[in-house]
C-alpha cells in the first residue's frame, strides 16, 4: 500500500509541487467564474470520495471553504467538532485516526496541538490535513499566495512583510518563502517572534527570510503587507500581548511606507482597532475578501493533491 498523501506543512512538499497546486487552484476559480458556489467542477476529482473535517477549535473560513472544496470537486463531506466526538472524552488520537480511515477518504482537522496532527496522520491510512494547529496553518498560505499571485504576478522574487505576532501563520510563511523563493520580512517583538527551528530551516535552505522588531523597516519597499491577530487561540497572555504589540498596528502611515501598489493581507478574523485599522483592511489596498474566498480554490487544490490527481 502507498503511504497516503498528508498535508501537515509545506516543508514536506517539493516547490515543482507547490506550484502545480497553486496553478490548479487558479485554473478551477477561473473555469468555474460565475457558477452557482455547489456546482461541481467538470472534472469532479474527488467524485466518490469523503473527507471527515474535525475541528477542536473554533473556525468560520476553514469550515466553510473545505464544505465548498470538497463539494466543487464532486466528493461528500462530514463536519464534526472534537467535543462532539469521542476525541473530546479522551478516545485516543490514534484510534480516532484509524477508525476514520475506515469510514472516508481523507481527514482534515484543526488540533490544539500539532503533535496531535502528527500522531493522527502517523495512525491513519488516508490523507491527513493540518486545517491550523498552534506551530502552522499551510492551508491559509496556500490561500494567501493564490491572492498574491492573482493580483500581483508570480510570488518569486517578491518582498512580503508580516507585521505582528510570529505565530503558526508566520511560520507557514516562512516556509513558503524558503520553497517559492520570495523575500519575507518579520517584524515582531522580540518576545512574540517565530520558532528558531522555522528560522533556522529556512536560512539553511536559502530561504530569504529576515526578522527584526521595528514594521516600518520591515514594510520599505514591501510588495504585500500582512498581519494577523495579537492573541491567537490557545494563547493565555493577552495582556501581555496587547502591551508587547502595541506598536505593530498596520495603519494607512506604516502602509504609506511599503511599495506604491502594496497590497494587504489578513487571514481573519480580524480585530480591528488592534492588528489592524478600519482604513486599511476596507481601504483600497485590502485584499482580505478575495483571500478568504481562495481558501475554496486553494483548499481544492490540497485535497486534489491528497487524492493523486495532482503531482
Ligand atoms: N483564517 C482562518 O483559518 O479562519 P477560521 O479560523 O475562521 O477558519
Ligand atoms: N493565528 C490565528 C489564526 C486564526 C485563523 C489563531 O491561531 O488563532
Amino acid at each position: 500500500m502507498t503511504a497516503p498523501r498528508h498535508f501537515i506543512n509545506l516543508w514536506s512538499l517539493e516547490p515543482t509541487v507547490l506550484r502545480l497546486m497553486l496553478d490548479d487552484a487558479a485554473r478551477r476559480k477561473s473555469a468555474r467564474k460565475g457558477w452557482p458556489k455547489a456546482k461541481v467542477d467538470a472534472d469532479a476529482p474527488a467524485r466518490d470520495r469523503s473527507l471527515a473535517m474535525v475541528f477542536e477549535k473554533n473556525s468560520t473560513r476553514t469550515r466553510f471553504s473545505f464544505d465548498a472544496a470538497i463539494r466543487q470537486l464532486g466528493g461528500a463531506g462530514v463536519i464534526a467538532t472534537a467535543a462532539d466526538m469521542q476525541l473530546g472524552r479522551g478516545e485516543p488520537v490514534e484510534d480516532t485516526a484509524m477508525v476514520l480511515s475506515r469510514m472516508v477518504d481523507a481527514v482534515m482537522i484543526r488540533a490544539n496541538r500539532h503533535a496531535d496532527v502528527e500522531r493522527f496522520a502517523a495512525a491513519a491510512t488516508v490523507p491527513v490535513i493540518n486545517g491550523l494547529t498552534e506551530a502552522s496553518h499551510p492551508c491559509q498560505i496556500m490561500a494567501d499566495l493564490l491572492t498574491i499571485e492573482e493580483h500581483r504576478g508570480p510570488v518569486a522574487g517578491k518582498t512580503i512583510a508580516w507585521i505582528g505576532d510570529g505565530n503558526n501563520v508566520c511560520a507557514s510563511f516562512i516556509h513558503a518563502a524558503t520553497l517559492l523563493g520570495f523575500n519575507l520580512n518579520i517584524a515582531c517583538p522580540p518576545s512574540y517572534g517565530p520558532g528558531v527551528a522555522d528560522l533556522s530551516r529556512a536560512l539553511e535552505h536559502g530561504g530569504k527570510v529576515s526578522l527584526g522588531d521595528d514594521p516600518r523597516a520591515a514594510v520599505r519597499g514591501a510588495d504585500v503587507v500582512v498581519t494577523d491577530t495579537w492573541v491567537s487561540m490557545g494563547d493565555k497572555d493577552g495582556d501581555e500581548r496587547m502591551l508587547a504589540l502595541a506598536n505593530f498596528q498596520v495603519d494607512d502611515a506604516l502602509m504609506d511606507h511599503a511599495a506604491k501598489d502594496a497590497v494587504f493581507l489578513h487571514c481573519l478574523p480580524a480585530h480591528r482597532g488592534e492588528e489592524v485599522t478600519d482604513a486599511v483592511i476596507d481601504g483600497p489596498r485590502s485584499l482580505v475578501w478575495d483571500e478568504a474566498e481562495n481558501r475554496i480554490h486553494a483548499q481544492k487544490s490540497v485535497l486534489a493533491w491528497c487524492f493523486g490527481a495532482i503531482g
